[in-house]
């Protein structure tokens, strides 16, 4: 089957790489001449494993190419996917649909009869509808669908997420592009035995929305039980397990840290709230979520300065990771922006390292200094902050680390050190929803609940 894929970013690429592989005869097309010029040659622009190798060996037998010809893409396709970005609109924090609407419109007179237009980009609820309407009004006469098909891959795992999901969902309003979508996954799918979910075209779309809510929501609730396992001596990766092995709750999506960042997260919560707004509908969960993650963000800030007694001015400060989470360069709504820049603000200088980010970093972080080695950006510092939980931060020699440091001061926001083993090497550690106090002191505590933060003051070092 020939497929076309209109625009090149995460899903796009991930998308027209997986259905090439597939077997499929795919064309991406991207407005950039630039991009489509380094896919052809075979350099990827967006760092994502496995990818490069896939796209090398489809585009090698000819069955990925890569294209600003629409024309030559959409002649003969069957399904042309639309997967360009839904960016947040900066005053209303909606999606900017100007992407998928510009797309639409052109490719709208080159449909061919029975084509099925399916929007993969994350969209409102309506839009596919908004886009049957500019199709129809561009063609004068022939049969097109347009159907919703939401993607849920992570960056990170792109490739595994898109050949092995937990679902697909197809949202159709007519019985042939149902078939043609479902014919498209079932026969790769069909050994892992995945659901295919058919459903309507808005249900579809509001789909994609709830989900990423649920899990914002889901991380959210954790990190603020992380807080309450700080306040009260218990270990909060232990209370994910014990509450998630709750089939009905599930061990994922349950590591506290920083808050959630990326380029989906933020963005879909905020839009859903939007559409709720439109519609008149009171969504205050997803609403507590954006806001209590907001200030979690700014929070960490705060913790870091605890962790050094407050004494933050003129100290040099290493943050070890800096993307929104391992195995990209992406730091859309990365937690360690607004940790970097409040840190700045009370005097602090910064060192960072991120094994791939610091390109990306470099360009939003002008008065940071960059290092391509964890131990050297660590060099003289008086804390290191562990803010996203790469593999190769989570094998540091903590001995080493701690060796080259002027301050043994870790505070891990991923947990991704043990904090006993860290302070038997001499660190004093901040983690999340581990306090470090014994239970003596937390019944104490409990009994005397006035003395609470001198307690913790104690525990931080700063008094006596
Ligand atoms: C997310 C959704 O998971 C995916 O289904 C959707 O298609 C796009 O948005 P992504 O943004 O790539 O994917 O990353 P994800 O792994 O979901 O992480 C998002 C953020 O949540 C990161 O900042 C991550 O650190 C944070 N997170 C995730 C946690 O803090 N704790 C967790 O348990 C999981």
């Amino acid at each position: 089957m020939k497929i076309a894929v209109i625009g090149t970013g995460y899903v796009g690429l991930v998308s027209g790489t997986c259905f090439a592989s597939w077997g499929h005869d795919v064309f991406c097309v991207d407005k950039d001449i630039q991009k489509i010029r380094s896919l052809e040659r075979g350099v990827v622009p967006i760092y994502e494993p496995g990818l490069d190798e896939l796209i090398e060996r489809n585009s090698a037998i000819g069955r990925l190419n890569f294209t600003c010809n629409l024309t030559e893409a959409l002649k003969g396709a069957a399904i042309v996917f639309i997967a360009v970005g839904t960016p947040p609109r900066a005053e209303h924090g909606d999606a900017d649909l100007s992407f998928v609407f510009a797309a639409i419109r052109e490719i709208a007179p080159l449909i061919e009869d029975d084509t099925v237009v399916v929007v993969k980009s994350t969209v409102p609820v309506g839009t596919g509808d908004v886009v049957q309407k500019i199709i129809d009004s561009a063609r004068k006469a022939g049969s097109f669908s347009v159907a919703s098909n939401p993607e849920f891959l992570r960056e990170g795992s792109a490739i595994r997420d898109f050949r092995e999901p937990d679902r697909v969902v197809i949202g159709a309003e007519d019985e042939r592009s149902r078939r043609v979508l479902t014919q498209l996954y079932t026969p790769p799918l069909a050994a892992s035995n995945t659901p295919i979910v058919v459903t309507r075209r808005r249900t579809s779309e509001l789909i994609k929305y709830a989900a990423n809510a649920f899990l914002a929501t889901k991380i959210t609730f954790i990190n603020e039980l992380a807080d309450v396992c700080e306040q009260v001596g218990c270990d909060v990766g232990e209370l994910a397990l014990g509450i998630g092995l709750d089939k009905r709750i599930g061990t994922s999506f349950l590591n506290a840290g920083p808050g959630y960042g990326g380029s989906c997260f933020p963005k879909d919560t905020m839009a859903l709230l939007r559409t709720a707004q439109d519609y008149g509908v009171a969504l205050r969960i997803v609403e507590e979520t954006v806001s209590a993650n907001e200030a979690r963000k700014r929070r960490m800030a705060l913790k870091v300065t605890d962790a050094l007694n407050g004494d933050v001015d003129g100290r040099t400060i290493a943050v070890l990771g800096l993307t929104f989470k391992p195995d990209t360069d992406d730091m859309r709504d990365a937690p360690s922006l607004p940790l970097i820049e409040t840190l700045q603000r009370f005097g602090a200088r910064i060192r960072a390292y991120d094994p791939v980010g610091n390109e990306n970093a470099r360009q939003l972080m002008p008065d940071v200094k960059f290092h391509d080695d964890a131990y050297e950006c660590a060099r003289d510092a008086d804390a290191v902050v562990i803010m996203t939980d790469w593999d190769n931060i989570r094998e540091l020699d903590l001995t080493r680390l701690k060796r080259v440091m002027r301050r043994a001061v870790l505070i891990d926001l991923r947990n991704a050190f043990e904090p006993g083993l860290a302070e038997k090497i001499g660190f004093r550690v901040s983690a999340i929803g581990r306090a470090a106090v014994g239970r003596s002191e937390i019944d104490a505590m409990r009994e005397m609940p006035n003395m609470r933060r001198q307690i913790r003051h104690d525990q931080l070092g700063r008094s006596a």
